[in-house]
C-alpha cells in the first residue's frame, strides 16, 4: 500500500542527502513510482546516484546543494515550483554523525547541528509555506533518531541535534493541522539500525541486526499510507515493543524524578532489566 495521491507520475520529489542510503533509497522508490525526483547533497558521487536512479523510472535531476545554505535552499525551492510547480514530497533527510563529547569539542556540537538541525529548519523554512499554497496534497518527512528520542551515551551532539527534529517536527505537524483546508502533513521519520553510508564508515560488512536503506523506505511508504506521524522503524534486533518500552522508560525518569539516564546508571541496571523482562 502506499500514498497514491503523493507517489505518482506526475508529481515531485525533493530529497536532501539523496546520494546515499535512505536518501537514495527513497529517491529510487520515488523514481520507480514515476515521480519527478530532486535529488540532492554535497557527496561527489551524486551524479552517478542519480543516473542510477533515473533507470528506474520517473525524470530524476541531480542539484548540488549544502543544506547548511539557507540561501541555496530557497533558490532551489524558487527553482523546483518555477519548473514543476508542485513538490508532493520533501524529505529533510541529509545527515552526519561527527564523534562529540558533553563538553569540550564545540566545533562538532556545531557541524553537527549545521546539517542535522539548521538543515531541516532551512528546508522546512523554505519549501513549506509554498507546499501549502499549491493547494495539492503534500508530505513532509524529517529524518529524526531513535537516539533522539532515548539519548543513549555515546555522541550526545548528534541526540541533541534529533532531539530538535522531534520537537521542530510534531509543531510543524500542530500547526500544519490548524490550517482550514491545508493538505501538508509532516511526519517524523526515525529508522533503527540502517545500514548506510554513515554506518559502512566505521562497520564494513552489514550486520544481521541492521535494516536495508530499502526497508526503511518501505516503512517510510506503508506509513505515510496509514497516515502515521511516528514513522517508527525496527530493525533485525530491535522490535517495536522494545523500543516503545526503552522510550517509555527515558521518558519516566522525569516523572518518578530518577536520575539522568538512569537506562545506563549502574543503580538502576537490576530494574531496567526486571522492567525489559516483564515486558
Ligand atoms: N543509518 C542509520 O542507522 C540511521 C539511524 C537513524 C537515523 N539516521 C539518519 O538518516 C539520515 C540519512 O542518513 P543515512 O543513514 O542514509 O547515511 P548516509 O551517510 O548514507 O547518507 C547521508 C547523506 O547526507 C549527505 N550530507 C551530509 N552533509 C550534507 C550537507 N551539508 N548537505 C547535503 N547533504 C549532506 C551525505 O553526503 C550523504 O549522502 C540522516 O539524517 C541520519 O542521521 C540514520
Amino acid at each position: 500500500m502506499s500514498d497514491d495521491l503523493i507517489f505518482r507520475a506526475g508529481r515531485t520529489a525533493v530529497i536532501t542527502g539523496a546520494a546515499s542510503g535512505i536518501g537514495l533509497a527513497a529517491a529510487r522508490r520515488c523514481a520507480a513510482a514515476g515521480m519527478t525526483v530532486v535529488m540532492t547533497d554535497i557527496a561527489d558521487d551524486l551524479a552517478s546516484a542519480a543516473s542510477g536512479t533515473a533507470a528506474l523510472g520517473g525524470r530524476v535531476e541531480a542539484q548540488r546543494l549544502d543544506v547548511t545554505d539557507f540561501a541555496a535552499v530557497q533558490a532551489l525551492q524558487q527553482d523546483v515550483f518555477r519548473r514543476h510547480g508542485d513538490v508532493a514530497l520533501l524529505m529533510n533527510n541529509a545527515g552526519r554523525s561527527v564523534p562529540s563529547q558533553p563538553f569540550g569539542a564545540l566545533d562538532a556540537w556545531r557541524k553537527t547541528f549545521d546539517v542535522n538541525f539548521w538543515g531541516v529548519v532551512h528546508g522546512v523554512q523554505a519549501f513549506t509555506q509554498a507546499m501549502v499554497d499549491q493547494g495539492a496534497p503534500a508530505r513532509i518527512v524529517n529524518t529524526g533518531s531513535k537516539q533522539g528520542i532515548t539519548n543513549p551515551p555515546g555522541n550526545p551532539a548528534y541526540n541533541a541535534t534529533k532531539a530538535a527534529v522531534k520537537s521542530l517536527t510534531e509543531s510543524l505537524q500542530h500547526g500544519l493541522r490548524n490550517i482550514e483546508g491545508g493538505q501538508v502533513t509532516a511526519h517524523l521519520l526515525i529508522p533503527g539500525f540502517t545500514y548506510t553510508g554513515m554506518i559502512k564508515a566505521w562497520i564494513p560488512k552489514k550486520p544481521p541486526s541492521a535494516w536495508t536503506a530499502e526497508q526503511v523506505v518501505e516503512e517510510m511508504v506503508r506509513a505515510l499510507a496509514a497516515g502515521d506521524f511516528y514513522i517508527l522503524c525496527p530493525d533485525n534486533e530491535t522490535p517495536r515493543e522494545i523500543d516503545a518500552a526503552r522510550m517509555a522508560w527515558n521518558a519516566d525518569d522525569i516523572a518518578r524524578n530518577r536520575p539522568a539516564l538512569s537506562r545506563w546508571h549502574p543503580d538502576y541496571a537490576a530494574a531496567f532489566a526486571d522492567y525489559m523482562a516483564k515486558g
